[in-house]
């Protein structure tokens, strides 16, 4: 299906789920559509308007009263060339089905010749309902899509099928039913995140600070836009975001030989974990009395991205560097030439910051010899910046 634009109305009727199209509404941004939001008067007891303003970008309106002089509904109508409503109550189910128009929203339906993609969320009981039920084979039968909730537990402790699906399931069926394709579908995308422990004995190790949360930030990101994410993760207490493939590892040695396996076959190499440099020579079977721990004697670690940038064909690999003193800038450009990278984000981590914290700065430095400032930022926004220009080089 082609699409008029890519300005989209969002929908949202008074169901607790309300909160959950905030995401969706992100996730329909990533998607690069440009969102509207039109709540129902009753949804802003869950969510208010500033919310989805903010997040939108642009005025919310609820009402047919305000502006009239603009036409609001059939202006919306006409803009959109696409409806989505989440979550959809039984109420706004009947309405839609039988064509009443009484608030913006349902105005907007009733003008619009857009596809119609609902998400009905509501309790077990009203959506077995005979009512709601033939509500929804009389909307699909006009060729809207009318997704089926997920079953899990209610607001309270009822359990049954009802639920606002996840916002991957969304985007999906959306995706399937208009037939567009994801910017990254079908490309293969290999990440390390966390920092490696090279163990001294069974119970010390030589590791580092690094969370782990700017890789996972990059597979969430890589994975919305339908890549197939491998996941390799140094030591990461995170959840796995769905989809990825997570092998987990501890050390440098076990890191290299999972990017190893996997380098062939990746599309975008992103090395974010922190790789120890060295490692004890000896690690011990036994706890080391305290008495023995006067030295340890390293040995280095393979430079794993060096490594692997010989055998380089058309990926792309992106390094990080994280520094502290000197000039920042030329020891960065050094690693991205000596390590053949295409991209490197410099972290500027003095006094500690950056690690673990949901916050990032640096510079993004490319091949070419640019380098532009990143100023602070969520490490979801560098996420998609990254994977923006890995994909760019791609081509
Ligand atoms: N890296 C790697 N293998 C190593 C060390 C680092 O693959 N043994 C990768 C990191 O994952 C990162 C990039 O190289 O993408 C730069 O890491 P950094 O630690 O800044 O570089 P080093 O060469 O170790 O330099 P430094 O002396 O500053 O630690």
């Amino acid at each position: 299906m082609i699409l008029a634009s890519r300005e989209v109305i969002l929908g949202i009727s008074a169901g607790i789920s309300a909160y959950k199209s905030a995401d969706l509404l992100r996730r329909l941004q990533e998607l690069n559509f440009d969102v509207t939001v039109i709540p129902t008067q009753s949804s802003l007891n869950f969510v208010g308007s500033a919310t989805w303003e903010a997040l939108s970008g642009h005025p919310v309106q609820t009402n047919l009263w305000n502006n009239v002089y603009d036409v609001p509904h059939i202006k919306l109508a006409k803009k959109a060339s696409l409806i989505i409503i989440a979550p959809t109550t039984a109420d706004l189910l009947a309405k839609i089905a039988n064509g009443l128009a009484d608030d913006l929203l349902t105005n907007v339906v009733l003008a619009a010749n857009a596809p119609l993609i609902l998400v009905p969320a509501m309790h077990p009981e009203m959506w077995a309902n005979a009512a709601t039920q033939e509500n929804v084979a009389k909307i699909r039968s006009r060729g809207a899509l009318v997704i089926e909730p997920d079953e899990g537990r209610m607001t309270g402790l009822d359990y049954g099928v009802g639920r606002y699906p996840t916002v991957e399931k969304i985007v999906s069926q959306v995706t399937k039913y208009l037939e567009i394709s994801l910017p990254l579908a079908g490309v293969k995308v290999l990440i390390t995140a966390g920092g490696t422990r090279e163990a001294i004995d069974p119970v010390r190790y030589i590791g580092n600070r690094s969370s782990g949360k700017q890789g996972f930030a990059i597979a969430k990101a890589a994975l919305a836009q339908g890549a197939e994410v491998t996941l390799v993760a140094a030591n990461v207490n995170l959840p796995t975001p769905i989809g990825a493939i997570r092998i987990d590892v501890e050390s440098a040695l076990e890191l290299h030989r999972e990017v190893i396996k996997h380098f062939n076959v990746t599309n975008l190499l992103f090395m974010s974990a922190a790789v120890a440099d060295v490692r004890p020579d000896k690690s011990s079977d036994q706890k080391i009395k305290k008495s023995n721990l006067q030295a340890i004697n390293l040995r280095a670690n393979i430079d794993i991205l060096a490594d692997v940038s010989e055998s380089k064909k058309k990926q792309i690999i992106v390094a990080f560097a994280a520094e502290t003193s000197g000039d920042m800038l030329e020891e960065a450009k050094r690693k991205l030439v000596t390590k053949k990278a295409d991209l490197l984000y410099l972290n500027d981590v003095t006094d500690g910051a950056v690690f673990g914290s949901e916050q990032t700065s640096g510079w993004i430095l490319d091949s070419s010899g640019q380098s532009d400032a990143f100023d602070l930022s969520n490490k979801d926004t560098l996420a998609f910046e990254l994977l923006k220009r890995a994909m760019d080089k791609l081509g």
